[in-house]
Parts: C-alpha cells; structure tokens; sequence
C-alpha cells in the first residue's frame, strides 16, 4: 500500500487526476473501472479539462463502475449510470460502445451479475478508482462483506434500498486500485483501512493485500494515523 497524504481536497483532486491521465498515456486501451460520489467530482473535472488541452484521449479505453442502485432507471438523476455520463463520459471522447456499467434497471439482476464478473475475467480491469463509505465499505460492499464475495445484490445499511456491487474479490482483481478520501468524516475508515483490523466489519480493509494499492488522502482524512 502506498499512502499519499496532501493537504486539501484540491491537491487530492490532482493527483488523482494526473495518475489517472498518465495511466491512460501508458496504456490507451486501459480497462478503468470508475468510481461515483462526491469525493471524485473535481477529478473527473480536472480529466475533462486535460482532455480538452489535449494531454489525454480517452478514445480507446473501456469503462466501467463500481457498483449502482437497484432497482433505478439510467434517466434517474440518482443513478450512478446518470452520474457517471453527466461528470465525465458526456465531456470527453470515451466510446460509448466501450461503456460498460452495471444496470441498475436489470430484470435478471443475477444475469447482469454474473455477466459482470465474465466480462472482468476476461477483460480484467487495470484500474479501479474507489471511494470509501464512512463505516468502511467500498462500493456497496457494506460491514459484514466477505473478501470472496462478487458482484451481486446488496442491501444497502446506510441509506434504505437495493444496490448491485462488484463484490470484493472483484475489486482486488484489478491491477491498480486507488482509494480517494476527503474530509474529518472518513478518518475513522481511513483508520479502520490502514491500522485496524483485517475485518469484514470494515471492508476497505482488505485492500492493505492488494499489491498495487494507491491511497490518497488529504490531511483531515488522515487525521486519526
Ligand atoms: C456510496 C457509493 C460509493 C462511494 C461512497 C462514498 O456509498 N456507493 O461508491 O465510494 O458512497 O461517497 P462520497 O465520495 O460521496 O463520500
């Protein structure tokens, strides 16, 4: 695990951006798989902006998500496939046929699930950025999730409904994985991450055994190492 502390959000945001952007150089045809939330905004804003002045083209690469809720619509404002089109993919060159998220509006939830893990098998991801939940959970892998678990339903604890979640095991299989924290509200998982316990109970956790692991963080989120 490599452990980037920076001082604000602003600079998180840009050193995100750049390994992103570099990533992308290295490797045109890149598998990256996308996070959501408020934590990774301003990166997806700083990639547009490089994409704009030419320093990235995102023409080749395949996207995917993390994790989306269930049931929801793609037109839903909620959705992450809304969020995702509406922060990056709608503003830069990503092909929309090499656009590959979970549907969230699925009919055969274990189909699409099962689809998924095929899909990252056979096309592995070489970049996962995540971001974390306040009890430690990474994508929608919640408190009591194990490290074999895939993707698949979940009950969300934090807020009341359904998501489908690539599970752990599928995280860890990608080549690169970066966790971007912000703020006093996650320096306990980010606690939890680096200093607690290997545990379920905290999911983010087992990412310590990941060998190419990259955890930015800024200095409140950090507070508690
Ligand atoms: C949600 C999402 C996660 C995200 C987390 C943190 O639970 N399912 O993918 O990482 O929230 O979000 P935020 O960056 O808004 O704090």
């Amino acid at each position: 695990m490599k452990i980037i502390e920076v001082k604000n959000y602003k600079e998180l945001s840009r050193i995100a951006s750049d390994i992103i952007v570099e990533e992308i150089n290295k490797k045109p045809k890149i598998v990256i798989g996308f996070a959501t939330g408020k934590t990774p905004k301003k990166t997806y804003k700083n990639l547009v902006k490089a994409y704009k002045n030419k320093k990235v083209d995102f023409s080749k690469i395949t996207a995917l998500d993390a994790d989306e809720f269930y049931p929801i619509k793609k037109e839903n404002k909620k959705s992450y496939y809304h969020y995702l089109f509406v922060n990056l993919f709608n503003k830069v060159n990503v092909n929309k046929k090499n656009i590959f998220l979970l549907n969230g509006n699925t009919k055969d939830p274990e189909k699409e699930c099962a689809g998924y893990e095929k899909s990252i098998k056979e096309n592995p991801v070489d970049l996962q950025l995540l971001g974390i939940g306040e009890n430690g959970h990474i994508g929608f892998n919640e408190p009591g999730s194990s490290r074999n678990s895939k993707t698949r339903v979940v009950g969300l604890t934090h807020i009341k409904g359904t998501g489908i979640t690539m599970g752990i095991s599928t995280i860890m299989k990608a080549k690169k994985v970066i966790l971007l924290a912000s703020g006093k509200k996650k320096a306990k998982a980010i606690y939890g991450l680096v200093k607690g316990k290997l545990t379920e109970e905290v999911p983010a956790s087992f990412l310590r055994e990941h060998k190419d692991f990259i955890l930015i963080i800024d200095k409140k989120a950090g507070s508690l190492l």
